[in-house]
């Protein structure tokens, strides 16, 4: 070969793995920057009689919400975003000794305070994980169920955040959404300004790191409930 072109066949070869490893390692943008400044440092006491009081459609649905997801002894479920554990107490009431819930969240007292709880409720199967914005931090293939309660919306790198999520399920198993619907006709005020996306874009988010939309329950009038398959 003439030595000029192997030359330049050899400065190609260098740089274009680099810059597919560039690419392959770019950051995500933050797509809400701030939007969770006040759980860094929430206190639990306080955040309880937000989180878990009449009127706020999640802790109102608790039962018929559990019910619908079907949750069977033994199973490991990851609460993300578990908050003061709303659903990681009773969820972990319904997996039973077999079985096993990491209260994943953000916030070192909420954290702190679901453990304290699973405790006082006898519950010796509640693993509570302080995570990061950019991923879940679980082992690949470590949970049956990833559960997200009003929670996707805080997401300030969702792609990333599924990712892990992704690998965290073990294959077959579901990822289950529930969160604000964000339509004019229906949401407040305060959800349309709060809330980034609403369900359809949601959908294309999830599935673009390749899971499938599954079902799509009309339970709640204010929050959508849906599932996926990795
Ligand atoms: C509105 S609360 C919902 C709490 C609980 N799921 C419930 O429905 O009662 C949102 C929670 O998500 C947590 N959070 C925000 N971003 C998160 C992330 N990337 N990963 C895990 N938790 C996150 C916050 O600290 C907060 O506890």
């Amino acid at each position: 070969m003439n030595p000029k072109l192997s030359h330049q066949l050899a400065v190609l070869l260098c740089i274009v793995p680099s810059l597919i490893i560039y690419d392959c390692t770019a950051q995500e943008k933050n797509v809400r920057p701030g939007i969770n400044n006040y759980y860094y440092d929430a206190q639990f006491e306080q955040w309880l009689s937000t989180f878990e009081s009449p009127g706020r459609e999640v802790f109102d649905q608790k039962q018929i919400i559990l019910q619908a997801l079907q949750i069977k002894p033994g199973m490991k479920i990851a609460d993300i975003g578990a908050g003061t554990g709303l659903y990681t107490i009773p969820m972990a009431q319904q997996v039973g000794e077999t079985g096993l819930i990491y209260a994943v969240d953000i916030s070192i007292d909420f954290i702190k305070n679901i453990k304290i709880r699973a405790k006082k409720h006898g519950l010796k199967n509640v693993i509570g994980h302080i995570n990061s914005q950019t991923e879940i931090g679980l082992p690949p293939n470590s949970i049956d169920m990833a559960f997200i309660c009003n929670t996707y919306h805080h997401f300030e790198y969702p792609l990333s955040t599924l990712k892990s999520i992704y690998q965290a399920l073990v294959p077959g198993s579901q990822l289950v959404i529930i969160d604000f619907k964000r339509d004019p006709d229906v949401s407040s005020s305060w959800v349309m300004s709060h809330v980034r996306a609403h369900k359809k874009k949601v959908i294309h988010e999830i599935e673009s790191v390749g899971f499938k939309l599954i079902d799509d329950k009309n339970l709640l009038e204010k929050n959508y409930f849906l599932s996926f398959r990795k």
